[in-house]
């Protein structure tokens, strides 16, 4: 059965505090809709470790810096309510904009530090503030016990875990695998405005993140391996390499060998579309 669907902050403050007078906990995947398998895979983590759960579905025009983005993100509000029916979602919040952004509306969150410097924060700027802002006003509008994100947009999730620790907001952020199509891709909303052949080429992204990390992982230093992956993605197609980056997997310092837990990191676009990725990279212990 499809689960109901609100749109006004009354109406899903009347069921949580509903949900809460009987002591049941719940758990909260803020996605912005064009659901894929790695949103389902949320949506199933939060139904196995909550008593309810909150889908919520909404494109935030803060987090967006270009407008022709925000205009062509996909909205598939019906598909999306379907792929959830099977789940057992207690309920999709869909908030019209007032809900979230009322006339006057004038207050903004930014996450400042390290963790925002960097790759994502200067490549897209105000996209963090959008993220923190909106993430703040799901969790405080939800008042849920855990929050689901992907693995897959790894900065945001270090950036709302710093969002809910910095304010005191009394929610566990939960950071959950990435899920990949059987070419490596890594699932993503953007990945439906590609062209299907495209999203063959496009698997090159995580295959060339793959080889490098094992190399490094093998005492290989970082400036060569990036500079092989970057020639290896332009040969693949894709047309800009924004940053192919080793980082600390906690601050995210850029790293010249793998000295300590790394994440490598990627942005890069082909056929107009912009896609990132992430895989961990551990040092052997010998
Ligand atoms: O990852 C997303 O889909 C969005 O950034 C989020 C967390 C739902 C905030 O709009």
């Amino acid at each position: 059965m499809t689960a109901p669907i609100l749109r006004r902050l009354s109406d899903l403050r009347a069921k949580t505090a509903e949900w809460r007078r009987n002591g049941e906990t719940i758990g909260l995947v803020p996605t912005m809709g064009a659901l894929h398998a790695g949103h389902l895979s949320l949506a199933k983590t939060a139904r196995e470790t909550c008593d309810r759960v909150i889908v919520t579905i909404f494109v935030n025009p803060k987090q967006f810096n270009k407008p022709e983005d925000l205009e062509n993100y996909p909205r598939t509000e019906h598909e999306d309510a379907a792929k959830l029916a099977p789940l057992g979602v207690d309920l999709i919040y869909c908030p019209d904009p007032d809900q979230i952004y009322p006339d006057g509306y004038a207050t903004n969150v930014s996450v400042g530090g390290s963790i925002t410097a960097v790759m994502e924060g200067p490549f897209r700027p105000g996209h963090f503030d959008g993220v923190a802002t909106v993430v703040a006003k799901l969790f405080l509008q939800t008042s849920a016990d855990k929050a689901f994100f992907g693995q897959k947009d790894y900065q945001q999730l270090m950036v709302v875990t710093r969002m809910a620790r910095d304010l005191d907001i009394p929610i566990e952020v939960v950071g959950c695998e990435t899920v990949r199509e059987a070419s490596g891709l890594a699932m993503s909303s953007r990945n439906l405005l590609l062209p299907k052949e495209a999203l063959t080429k496009a698997a090159a992204l995580n295959a060339a993140m793959r080889d490098a990390a094992a190399k490094a992982t093998a005492g290989e230093p970082w400036a060569p391996l990036e500079a092989a992956a970057r020639q290896a993605l332009a040969e693949a197609g894709f047309t800009d390499v924004e940053y192919f980056d080793l980082r600390c997997a906690e601050t995210l310092e850029a790293l010249a060998t793998l000295s300590r837990p790394a994440r490598l990191l990627a942005a890069a676009w082909m056929d107009g579309v912009r896609l990132i990725d992430n895989i961990e990279v551990m040092e052997l212990k010998y």
